[in-house]
């Protein structure tokens, strides 16, 4: 393979330097473009651009691959627990079991929160959306550990930063949960684990003995380890430019979760739940709603299937559909809206119009099918998206920094006015 590629330009050929990945993935590096032909690229929503070179995550979307730094998001989520991935992905390599200990421990030993963080809490109304409820409150540790706006400090202690956020997130997860359902907070249990800490703070009610459901914390991890990370998706990409401006990693991770909240990105699961919603109160005719999608002149769109990167199947979706099924049978949930959702897999996995298309039920068709059946209101669906993002975030965040890149800065063809004269107001 060449290991450059030519440009012609106006009578001039250039040759452009080719680098390649160690997944054999191409690219024109066209840094110097600019300097050396006046040209800049155009290429609106970044879809063909590489804007780092990164060695987190490989997403092969032709063929369906995702790896966390080498390994398969299958073996992961068979083997694997969110807080060992959420170790590999930080630090690159899968922890020796001290590591794995002492990572654990330090976890839980920081889920508590400042007192003073309540009061933030407690000054949202009830209807406030729990995604703003996290944003605000992930970037108000930058108030109550000031030293973290510093990027730039020893490895040891950004370390420190990473455990709080790590920790403290699943409490300000619930917290935004409690807030909206006008209930009081639990404090977080530091006897359980992870997972059940989370859901024990989720559901528990005063003076109840909450029992966790060991299904339901098995198949929370295996979903939080399927959204941990996805290479250069929206909110990743924010993360990362954001931090570029030697931002803290908590303004650049609330901005993350801003960036997550919208229904194209982290909203879709939401947007899932809302379609099933749709169909119900329709009258649940499933095959009606699949001839809608079909017809090019409805604007219904069949939400929660096919995928911007995945052109064959998401992988993703394949294990949480394993889950999904867990879940549904542990609990013997019998709810209208999960059998819609089961019909309308079962049809676009045989409908030849869907199969050609390959609009197979993607990770947050069946995300969505699991929070609800676990108890998880649909406002809620982006949030839990984002507890599992979170250690992709923060790898993303460290590397940037590590590898000293620059700030975000794009450039623009400028389609507006050329220079005019300013007419004073009374003649105009
Ligand atoms: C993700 O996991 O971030 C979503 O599938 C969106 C994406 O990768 O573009």
């Amino acid at each position: 393979m060449s290991d450059h590629a030519k440009l012609s330009y106006a009578g001039k050929d250039y040759d452009l330097p080719v680098i390649e990945g160690t997944e054999k993935e191409i690219a024109v590096d066209i840094s110097k473009l600019r300097a050396d032909t006046g040209l800049i690229t155009i290429d609106p929503g970044f879809k063909n651009t590489g804007s780092t070179k990164s060695a987190i995550t490989f997403l092969n979307g032709e063929e369906g691959i995702l790896r966390y730094r080498g390994y398969s998001i299958e073996e992961l989520a068979e083997k694997s627990s969110f807080l060992e991935v959420s170790y590999l992905l930080i630090y690159g390599e899968l922890p020796t079991k001290p590591q794995l200990e002492h990572f654990q421990n330090e976890i839980t030993t920081h889920t508590l929160v400042h007192e003073d963080i309540k009061k933030i809490l407690d000054g949202f109304p009830s209807n406030a959306h729990p995604m703003g409820v996290l944003s605000s409150l992930v970037c108000s540790l930058t108030a109550f550990y000031p030293e973290s706006l510093d990027p730039n400090r020893s490895a040891k202690e950004v370390d420190l930063s990473i455990i709080r956020i790590l920790s403290k997130m699943p409490t300000f997860a619930a917290w935004a949960f409690k807030n909206q359902i006008g209930h009081p907070v639990n404090y977080p249990d530091n006897e359980l684990d992870y997972d059940s800490n989370f859901l024990k703070m989720m559901f528990a009610l005063p003076a109840e003995k909450y029992k966790v459901n060991p299904v339901v914390a098995k198949a929370l991890d295996t979903l939080l380890i399927l959204h941990a990370d996805h290479e250069q998706n929206c909110s990743t990409s924010t993360v990362r430019v954001v931090g570029s401006s030697q931002a803290s990693l908590y303004a650049s991770i609330s901005a993350g979760i801003n960036a997550l909240w919208g229904p194209l990105h982290g909203g879709a699961n939401q947007a899932v739940l809302e379609m099933l919603e749709q169909i119900e109160k329709d009258g649940g005719d499933t095959s009606k709603f699949i001839a809608k999608a079909k017809d090019k002149n409805d604007p219904f769109r069949l939400m929660g299937f096919g995928h911007r990167v995945y052109k064959n199947f998401d992988p993703r979706a394949k294990i949480i559909k394993k889950a999904a099924d867990d879940v549904l049978d542990q609990l013997g949930v019998d709810d209208p809206l999960l059998n819609i959702a089961k019909e309308l897999e079962a049809i676009a996995l045989k409908d030849e119009y869907f199969v050609e298309k390959k609009l197979y039920p993607n990770v947050d068709f069946y995300s969505g099918i699991i929070y609800r059946a676990m108890g998880i209101p649909t406002e809620m669906f982006t949030v839990m998206f984002a507890l599992g993002r979170l250690p992709g975030w923060i790898a993303q965040w460290k590397e940037m920094r590590e590898n000293n890149e620059p700030i975000g800065r794009p450039r623009q063809v400028y389609t507006g006015e050329n220079l005019r004269s300013y007419v004073d107001v009374n003649k105009r």
